[in-house]
Order: structure tokens, then C-alpha cells, then sequence
């Protein structure tokens, strides 16, 4: 195993050539954000393809920039109509981030996305290899990048030991990213090494046979593909309890917005309780007068650092609150035959279509 990696200028170049040449016939030129490339448009692809894969993003994509054409759009935007867009995505924060981004390049670069690594990777939710993504791809400045595709070709090719999540093993990986980055056709340089990891050297049975590296790649001459990267050692994570609490009159619900952080920051949920002795204080509370309550089916959300049993109760009431009680702008009386307009929780959304199955 190797553990400092020297790579010479001549097979730096011989390493880009073919992944160069392989681009040029087998690489993805046609997505939608290599169309009318800006730094904008790169940028908003670069968030979205961070932990979702392209078939998922692509349509996000599509009606986000519909609805967001420019900077100053997403910029100008109701916070609320962002979260929309990102309904289903997950990572929310990437949507907060992104909105709160807008707006930053709205009023301290006039609209115009900055094009130094070091203004943008000082910009709320993008990192060095988003960053350099998304100067090399647009504009193609020779910047390296390293996100998780590029990770595991790069691991394989040289071997590396390490794991994703592990500051070791990227710190191993960015002076060979770093080397290898040609000055010339940076832009398809960097997009052929995410796609060389998304399609060939793919996590789980490598199409080596027709990878443009096979020859040098160190983890097939010993054919130790499957050891790299390393696994990442499975940490337990902890489960948590909660009731969801679902007022419903006919065919609208109670939600609340959550505030700005934490996991639902933003977005709209309903009300939670831990233990079911508080329902009459929380109807209390809202103004309202159940007529009937009902268990729905609970189900298991998982996030990337807590699993979270979620037991909903649907609480029937027979008319909204009465008027002295006012709602608040964080609180809406949700209509289920309508499209939503808002960002909604994964768990929510869930939990409208169990409703529409389970009308009163
Ligand atoms: N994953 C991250 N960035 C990507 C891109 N530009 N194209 C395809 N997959 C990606």
C-alpha cells in the first residue's frame, strides 16, 4: 500500500491524456446543467448532485432553474418557494445555503458569481471541491477537484488507504488530484473523472474491463478493487420516539414551520408531542375540539445521524379554531386536494399521502 504518493510530471500527463480521450468518446455531455454553462447553473447542479444521484436531480433541476432563471431570481425568492423546489431532495440545509448564497452574491457581487476559490469557497455551503467544480466546469479555471466519485478512482488507482469521512485520507488524496489536474481542458478533464467513478468505477463491481486506467490502476493489478476505499467503520446511531400530532378539519391539517435550524429548519411539519397524555393540552393550546382520534401507521425516518420512529394520530375536529385564537405566519391550515407551495419534510409529505388514503 502506498502511503506517499510521488506521480511524475510524465504520467501525470499520461493519466490525463486517457481520461481525456476516454471523455471525448464515452464521457456525459449532455446533462442538463453542460447546457448554457454559467457559474450559476453549474453551482446549482454541483448542490443538487451532492448526495443524490444524476436521474434524481435531473428533474429537480429542470423546475428549480424554470422557476429561478438567474441569481437575482433565486436571490428575490420566498424562502418558502426554495424549500419547495427541494421537496423529496433531502439535506435541506443545501437549499437554505443556496437561497442564503443568492443572496450574498446578489448584494456583495452585484449578481455576478465570484470566480476566485477563495471567494467562493468562503460563500455558505460550498467546500474546496465544490468550489473547484464549479470554476473549472463553467469557466474552466484549473482548479482539482475531489468529491466521492473522483475519491474512489483516485483510491484505486493509487491504492490509497483511508475512508470517506476520514480528514487523513483526503489529505492523502488532494496532492494526487492536485498533480494530476491538467492545465489544458480542465473542465472535461473534471467532469470525466466524476463520470469515470459514477459509470465505470462504481462502487460495487467496477466495469474495469472498460476503464481507460485498468493498466496502471494499482488496486486492479493486485485485484483488490473491493478494498478500496475502505469501509467506513458503522457507527450505531441512536433511535429516537415521536407522536406527530395531525389536527384535521374535512380536508385540511394543521402544520407548523419549523424554525430557520435543526433537521426540518424551514420547512413545514406537523406538531410533535413525546407522549400521548399531552394531546388534550396541546388541542387546548391550538383552540381546537376533537371529535374523533386515530392512529395511522407509524414509520421509521432515517437520518444520516438518528433514526426517528415517528407514531402519527390524526385528531378529527369539527370546526377550525375559533377567531380569537390567531394563527401565526408559522402555522397554516394545509389542503390536502391542493399542490403544496411550500418546502414540506420527507415524514410530512409521507404522512399527507397516508391522509388522502385515510380520509375521515
Ligand atoms: N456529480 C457531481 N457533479 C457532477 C456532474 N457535474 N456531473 C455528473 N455527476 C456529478
Amino acid at each position: 500500500m502506498t502511503e506517499h504518493i510521488s506521480i511524475s510530471k510524465k504520467s501525470a500527463q499520461q493519466f490525463s491524456q486517457k481520461v481525456l480521450n476516454w471523455f471525448h468518446q464515452q464521457g456525459r455531455k449532455h446533462l442538463p446543467w453542460q447546457k448554457n454553462k454559467t457559474p450559476y447553473r453549474v453551482w446549482v447542479s454541483e448542490i443538487m448532485l451532492q448526495q443524490t444521484q444524476v436521474a434524481t436531480v435531473i428533474p429537480y433541476y429542470e423546475r428549480f432553474m424554470t422557476s429561478f432563471p438567474t441569481i437575482a431570481d433565486l436571490a428575490e425568492a420566498d424562502e418558502d418557494n426554495v424549500l419547495h423546489h427541494w421537496t423529496g431532495l433531502g439535506y435541506y440545509a443545501r437549499a437554505r445555503n443556496l437561497h442564503k448564497t443568492a443572496k450574498i452574491v446578489a448584494e456583495q457581487y452585484q449578481g455576478e458569481f465570484p470566480q476566485t476559490l477563495e471567494q467562493v469557497v468562503a460563500l455558505p455551503g460550498i467546500g474546496r471541491s465544490t468550489a473547484g467544480a464549479i470554476l473549472s466546469l463553467a469557466l474552466n479555471k484549473h482548479y482539482p477537484i475531489l468529491d466521492g466519485n473522483v475519491k474512489r478512482v483516485l483510491a484505486r488507482c493509487y491504492t490509497v488507504t483511508g475512508h470517506n469521512g476520514q480528514a487523513s485520507y483526503e489529505k492523502k488524496l488532494w496532492p494526487i488530484t492536485e498533480v494530476l489536474t491538467p492545465k489544458q481542458d480542465v473542465a472535461s478533464f473534471n467532469q470525466a473523472m466524476m463520470d469515470l467513478g459514477a459509470m465505470v468505477c462504481t462502487r460495487t463491481k467496477p466495469s474495469c474491463t472498460s476503464c481507460p486506467l485498468t493498466e496502471s490502476c494499482l488496486a486492479n493489478a493486485s485485484d483488490q478493487q473491493h478494498l478500496f476505499p475502505q469501509k467506513k467503520p458503522k457507527k450505531k446511531i441512536p433511535e429516537k420516539q415521536t407522536i406527530m400530532l395531525i389536527p384535521r378539519v374535512a380536508d385540511r391539517v394543521l402544520m407548523e414551520k419549523r424554525p430557520p435550524s435543526g433537521i426540518w429548519g424551514g420547512l413545514w411539519c406537523f406538531y410533535e408531542i413525546t407522549d400521548e397524555v399531552e394531546i388534550t393540552k396541546k388541542l387546548k393550546q391550538l383552540g381546537l375540539q376533537a371529535i374523533e382520534q386515530k392512529k395511522l401507521e407509524g414509520f421509521r425516518h432515517t437520518f444520516s445521524h438518528f433514526h426517528l420512529d415517528i407514531s402519527p394520530i390524526v385528531i378529527d375536529c369539527e370546526h377550525l379554531p375559533a377567531s380569537e385564537i390567531q394563527q401565526n405566519t408559522n402555522q397554516q391550515w394545509y389542503d390536502l386536494q391542493q399542490q403544496a407551495s411550500v418546502g414540506l419534510a420527507a415524514s410530512t409529505e409521507k404522512l399527507i399521502k397516508q391522509l388522502i388514503y385515510n380520509p375521515r
